[in-house]
């Protein structure tokens, strides 16, 4: 195994606290230092995907049978009494499936999403900050997608096919780049929010279980704290300035995207449902009727619905939408 995993698997691992903008100053001048900070945090502390990865090291290799992909007692579905029933090759192979799930859905909002920045950083001025560290950005979820992609490789799991409808709906997401900006990075931190909410949550009950998982979550994890910082504070510099009509528009949205992602992150794809046939009682127990699911769906959400609320994206038609998803507290 090489030196980098090693080292990398030995330090103790701290969530990275996330960069925010300094709140005294002039709001257009703390954004810039911020963007600044980022942009040098991009330059000095960052991964690659098949460099600080050894994934041919016999401790990296990846097995369906290997019992540290169960799922944990406290996960949703690895909680239940079908779940604790199956056979051990089964409860592994689709605590599998599931990481892969998750990796593959990763890597398709990752795409879109640099689609996105592309198009955000393509209307950007010479000497934009805001230019610079988009590309930071994509970058750096080219390498979590090639890690994502390559973990999905070794697994050698069945992931889901992608539809055409798919294709052309992303593609209407990534014209937010230049269209309306604010979308788009409400889009980013709908997915990037529950990613890191559950890899967080993994990193600190220590379930993560094997080291490649762990070590995978720990890159994301560290680079995605950038992401979301450079999304809330373009969000709360620039959602003041939309026109009333805007606002309105972004109000509503938001929590459809925030409902549509959460749900993708957080529950299991069709496919695996149907590759191991698990019952429609044991989904509804493990998903649709958990309080204990339901909360984490909110938790994993509460950090952007606070910059909703202080953004004025909260009003009565808006809030209906939050609640029909079941993204508020109780
Ligand atoms: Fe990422
Ligand atoms: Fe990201």
């Amino acid at each position: 195994m090489s030196t980098t995993a090693t080292s990398a698997l030995n330090e103790r691992f701290v969530p990275p606290v996330e960069e925010t903008m300094d709140t005294k100053s002039d709001p257009e001048a703390a954004y810039q230092n911020l963007l600044e900070r980022l942009c040098s945090a991009a330059v000095n502390k960052r991964y690659e995907a098949f460099r600080d990865i050894d994934w041919d090291a016999p401790e990296m290799q990846v097995s369906a049978d290997d019992p540290r992909w169960e799922l944990a007692k406290d996960h949703p579905l690895g909680a239940t009494e079908w779940y604790q029933s199956q056979p051990d090759e089964v409860r592994s192979s689709i605590g599998l499936n599931l990481i892969a799930g998750f990796c593959y859905t990763g890597r398709i909002f990752e795409g879109i999403l640099s689609r996105g920045l592309l198009r955000f950083a393509a209307t950007q001025p010479h000497n934009s900050l805001e230019y610079r560290f988009a590309y930071h950005e994509v970058i750096e979820e080219a390498h979590h997608s090639l890690m994502f992609q390559e973990f999905v490789n070794r697994s050698g799991m069945p992931v889901p096919t992608i539809t055409s409808e798919f294709i052309e709906n992303s593609s209407r997401v990534a014209e937010f780049g230049t269209s309306f900006p604010a979308m788009l990075f409400i889009y980013a931190l709908g997915g990037e929010d529950p990613i890191d909410y559950i890899q967080r949550e993994g990193h600190s009950k220590e379930s993560i279980g094997h080291p490649l998982n762990e070590l995978i979550s720990k890159i994301h994890i560290t680079e995605e704290a950038r992401h979301v910082a450079f999304a809330r504070s373009y969000l709360s510099l620039n959602v003041p300035k939309l026109s009333e009509e805007k606002l309105h528009e972004l109000s509503l949205a938001a929590p459809t995207i925030l409902g549509t992602l959460s749900k993708m992150m957080m529950q299991p794809p069709e496919h695996i449902i149907a590759t191991y046939n698990i019952p429609a009682e044991v989904i509804d127990e493990a998903f649709v009727n958990n309080p204990a699911h339901s909360n984490t769906v909110v938790a994993s959400l509460a950090k952007v619905r606070k910059l909703c609320e202080k953004l004025g994206l909260m009003n009565d038609e808006a809030i209906k939408i939050w609640r029909e998803n079941g993204l508020l507290p109780e």
